[in-house]
């Protein structure tokens, strides 16, 4: 239970993430939380890794067969664009034993854009278990570079949190990185766990239109903007680098809107979640969720956008990863040559 309103703390500080691809995509370095580990919360947590839900069951059914480490029945954006890109997927940074020469993913769940001191210093409370911040993940990809090819590059990620990314963005680009691909924040008033934990008696607190909480999109919306302004300083000042937006907003309220355009079920494929208990409307209770005893998956989670309440489901993710390789959903799309 606490893991699960940890994650939605997280979600609600911040989820963005930031991908680093090389200008030939011989190789990928992805930054990030929970929406791209793909692996490192277990490795960082040892002999607790058993008691995290995402090591059971039904986490994985989907696309490996069984849990990966992944938050998602399948595969996360990351490893669509890594497949588009013919690269392997990204192994998990602390694996023992793995090359990174084709990439390596740094994001760990629960890692945040700001480190433990700042939160400790204004008075936050501290919801993550671990302490990993972006500047961990960077001084792990520094410790890792020169075991690396010799021509990296990066990229990365409201005002702080917004400065902080661009920080790292900038870092990796002055490093010799040619793409930078940032994504933004999702509609977090849509997430099915926000929808139960901040419901509200009164309907003027959600959108008419797709039903989500209005603040939480709102405040999701006004990252995205200082996000995007801040990218678009940095590709003014760096002609010859592509520091990419990954729109994250748009495609999953385009779910909500419309979700049989997208192969999601037109009853509750949009806000209820496929993995969890207690049925209702959402599906959701904080303390009993997917992983835990008494929860179980729906019968086809393709027909869902949402997995476990926070995290999307595979075929949400293969649709976003598309619309970041080809557009519309990215600007320019990936795929695209200058
Ligand atoms: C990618 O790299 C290969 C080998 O280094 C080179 O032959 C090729 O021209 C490059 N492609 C592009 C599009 O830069
Ligand atoms: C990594 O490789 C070393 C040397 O080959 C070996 O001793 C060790 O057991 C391996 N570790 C893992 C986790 O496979
Ligand atoms: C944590 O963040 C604070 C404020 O942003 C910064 O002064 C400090 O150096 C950081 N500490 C570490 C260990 O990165
Ligand atoms: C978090 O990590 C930083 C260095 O990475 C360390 O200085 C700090 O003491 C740690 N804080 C906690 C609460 O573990
Ligand atoms: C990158 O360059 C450094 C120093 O120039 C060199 O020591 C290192 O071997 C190079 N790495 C690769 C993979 O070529
Ligand atoms: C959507 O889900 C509902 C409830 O699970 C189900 O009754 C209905 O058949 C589904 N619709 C489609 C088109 O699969
Ligand atoms: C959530 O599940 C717990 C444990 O089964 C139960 O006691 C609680 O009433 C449920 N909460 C809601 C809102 O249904």
């Amino acid at each position: 239970m606490r893991r699960r309103v940890q994650g939605l703390e997280i979600f609600l500080l911040l989820c963005s993430f930031c991908h680093s691809i090389q200008s030939n995509y011989t190789s990928l370095f992805s930054f990030g939380d929970s929406y791209t580990d793909t692996g490192n919360i277990v490795i960082i947590s040892g002999q607790a890794a058993p008691n995290l839900l995402l090591t059971k069951p039904p986490y994985g059914m989907t696309f490996f067969g069984h849990p990966t480490g992944r938050i998602s029945d399948g595969r996360l954006a990351i490893d669509f664009i890594a497949q588009a890109l013919g690269l392997p997927l990204l192994p998990p940074s602390q694996a023992a034993n793995q090359s990174f020469l084709q990439g390596a993913n740094f994001a760990v769940a629960g890692g945040t854009a700001l480190n433990r001191t700042f939160f400790q210093e204004n008075g936050d409370q501290i919801f993550t278990p671990y302490n990993v911040s972006l500047g961990d993940q960077l001084g792990w990809f520094d410790a890792m570079k020169p075991s690396l090819c010799n021509s990296t590059q990066v990229r990365s990620h409201t005002p702080r949190v917004v400065g902080m990314i661009s920080a790292a963005t900038e870092k990796l680009i002055k490093e010799g990185g040619k793409t930078v691909v940032v994504s933004g924040l999702t509609p977090m008033g849509c997430a099915t766990g926000n929808l139960v934990l901040f419901g509200s008696q009164n309907e003027v607190d959600y959108e008419p239109d797709t039903g989500c909480l209005k603040d939480l999109n709102s405040l999701s919306r006004d990252h995205n903007l200082q996000l995007r302004r801040a990218l678009m300083q940095l590709n003014g000042r760096y002609p010859g680098v592509r520091v990419i937006y990954a729109d994250l907003y748009t495609p999953i309220v385009n779910f909500v809107l419309t979700p049989e355009c997208y192969g999601f079920n037109g009853t509750d494929g949009a806000l209820r979640c496929c993995c969890g208990s207690g049925g209702g409307r959402y599906n959701f209770n904080a303390t009993v969720s997917c992983g835990s005893p008494g929860t179980s998956a729906c019968g086809d989670p393709s027909a869902y956008v949402n997995w476990d309440g926070i995290h999307l489901t595979e075929a949400a993710n293969h649709h976003i990863a598309d619309g970041w390789l080809k557009g519309p959903y990215a600007h320019p799309p990936i795929l695209s040559r200058v």
